[in-house]
């Protein structure tokens, strides 16, 4: 059971003294001259007193540092703790990423905590709303699997209270609310792609999606084994067929009275990636539970816009199937035939989401929405690309676009990737529609242009759609930092909740 832990959220405009918390946070920045504090509720005295010390301290205000104090008598709690913002504008403004990811370190390294008070500049709305993101995504802990080790792992901060201008103004009510679905749903998202293999497989990630939508307006239909061969889903049968646990579709529907738009995301959903008959080297199998990172972030996307109450409608399929080898398993060679008709000639068994995506994309299509977003770990060759924290947004000019503009206010890091022609063509089979690899170089781009190709049309048109390669960023492999953890980071959900919020913003 996925269970997401709710961290509290408070403002106050003024008086830090008033507040009883376990720890006050105040922000360093990293100045050309050397660390300074930012913004603080500290006496003049006490202030210029602890400026004088930042250097001798260690600090240098890079983001992520975090140095825990005693606290003053001044203020009404047991530890100062000074977290460092990195590079200020010019007159010491802080940016609201930057906003973010200090308060989500502050808040993460101070696990073990239970209250704390941040005092980071916030004298505006989004300054206060970007704290409280970051609080809500650094409280975050995978501590499922543990018995033995649980009593080690210290407890994650519970509440949080942002000392703020703008604590009376009247949108910080819904911000801080935003926020806290933020949190939940992203953190949601960590948790269902941290969960091993042997707990979360398609029909019990069917499961989990109906447990998470429960009390929300939002109807979930799973698609067993049994209709996805009965209504032709190739391309996910195809892939599930090595594995002794079926595959499943998962359609999960928000679809409000006064929907402005419809808007539909697909997500990859592999439970686990062998590679099939194509097996990977053990090396490359490590972190492949990280596959269905994809289903989790459009399933906890609509999750979010349907709490927020959005007035669009937003469908999630969650293309889900387990990739093993067996003698049941699909070979090299074999042909598919995918939902809607086109044969695929399966060359690599280990390039097997795209032919679930293929799958997910022709059902989406047949609603005609405005709009289709998939997300998907596609390749390996979009780290190699962009590294391991930057996502590739491919698919039409203006909504790859739109995406890449929803991922920078979100503070989530996206870049547009091409569709060379000429790369088509490697796609084309001797014996069928299309092979499933294709050229060498590339193979970020190829994966895209083959998915392009399930598409549907409305009116005589493709319709409008983009691709989100989230292969390195939905998984972090080294150490946490700023307010991502280990493992699942839930990359693409924020992203997908800003682009809905746009598309209504230019609606109205
Ligand atoms: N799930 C992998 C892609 C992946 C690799 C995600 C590493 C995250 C980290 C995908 O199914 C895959 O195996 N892709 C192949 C495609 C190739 C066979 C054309 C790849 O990238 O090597
Ligand atoms: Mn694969
Ligand atoms: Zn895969």
């Amino acid at each position: 059971m996925i269970k997401a832990s709710e961290l509290k959220l408070h403002a106050i405009a003024k008086d830090a003294k008033k507040v009883q918390c376990d720890a006050i946070v105040i922000g360093v920045g990293e100045g050309t001259e050397g660390p300074f504090l930012l913004e603080n509720p500290l006496s003049p005295k006490a202030a210029t007193a602890l400026s004088e010390s930042l250097g001798l301290l260690g600090l240098t205000g890079a983001l992520d540092e975090v140095q825990r104090l005693p606290g003053l008598p001044e203020l009404n709690a047991d530890l100062l703790v000074l977290a460092g913002v990195g590079k200020t504008g010019l007159g010491g403004d802080v940016d609201d990423e930057s906003l973010r990811r200090a308060a989500g370190s502050a808040v993460r390294q101070l696990a073990g905590v239970s209250s704390v008070l941040l005092a980071l500049p916030a004298s505006t709305v989004p300054q206060a709303a970007a704290i409280a993101e970051g609080c809500a995504l650094g409280a975050y802990s995978y501590n499922e699997y543990r018995n033995t080790s649980a009593k080690s792992q210290p407890e994650i901060v519970r509440e949080v209270t942002i000392l703020t201008e703008a604590a009376d103004e009247k949108p910080l009510k819904d911000a801080l609310n935003r926020a806290s679905i933020i949190g939940r749903t992203v953190n949601a998202t960590r948790s269902l792609v941290n969960q091993p293999p042997s707990d979360l497989y398609p029909e019990s990630f069917a499961q989990a999606a109906k447990d998470l939508a429960r009390n929300l307006p939002v109807k979930v239909t799973v698609i067993d084994e049994k209709k996805l061969e009965k209504d032709g889903y190739g391309g996910i049968l195809g892939v599930g067929k090595g594995s002794s646990r079926p595959p499943r579709l998962v359609k999960v529907e928000y679809s409000p009275a006064k929907a402005k738009a419809n808007l539909a995301f697909v997500g990859k959903g592999i439970t686990f990636d062998s590679g099939g008959l194509s097996l990977k080297p053990a090396s490359g199998m490590m972190t492949m539970k990280l596959d269905m990172a994809g289903a989790a972030v459009v399933l906890n996307s609509v999750l979010a816009i349907a709490e927020m109450g959005l007035p669009v409608k937003a469908t999630a399929w969650l293309c889900l199937a387990e990739n093993m080898p067996s003698g049941t398993a699909q070979r090299p060679s074999d042909i598919i035939t995918t939902y809607g008709g086109r044969t695929v000639e399966v060359l690599n068994t280990d390039a097997e989401g795209r032919l679930v995506m293929a799958d997910g994309l022709a059902a989406a299509s047949e609603e005609k929405p405005d709009v289709i977003l998939d997300v998907a770990t596609l390749t390996g060759a979009q780290m190699v690309a962009l590294g391991s924290r930057v996502s590739a947004v491919m698919g039409d000019e203006g909504v790859r676009a739109a995406v890449k503009e929803a991922a920078d206010r979100s503070g989530e890091q996206f870049w547009p990737m091409p569709f060379p022609e000429e790369l088509r063509q490697t796609l084309d089979s001797q014996v069928a529609d299309l092979k499933n690899i294709g050229d060498k170089f590339g193979g970020m781009l190829t994966a895209g242009i083959f998915l392009q190709e399930f598409v549907g049309e409305a009116d005589g048109e493709r319709i409008p759609w983009a691709h989100l390669d989230i292969a390195g960023p939905a998984f972090n492999e080294t150490a946490p930092y700023g307010y991502t953890p280990k493992e699942g980071t839930g990359v693409g959900v924020r992203t997908l909740i800003a682009y809905a919020e746009d598309v209504l913003s230019r609606t109205s």
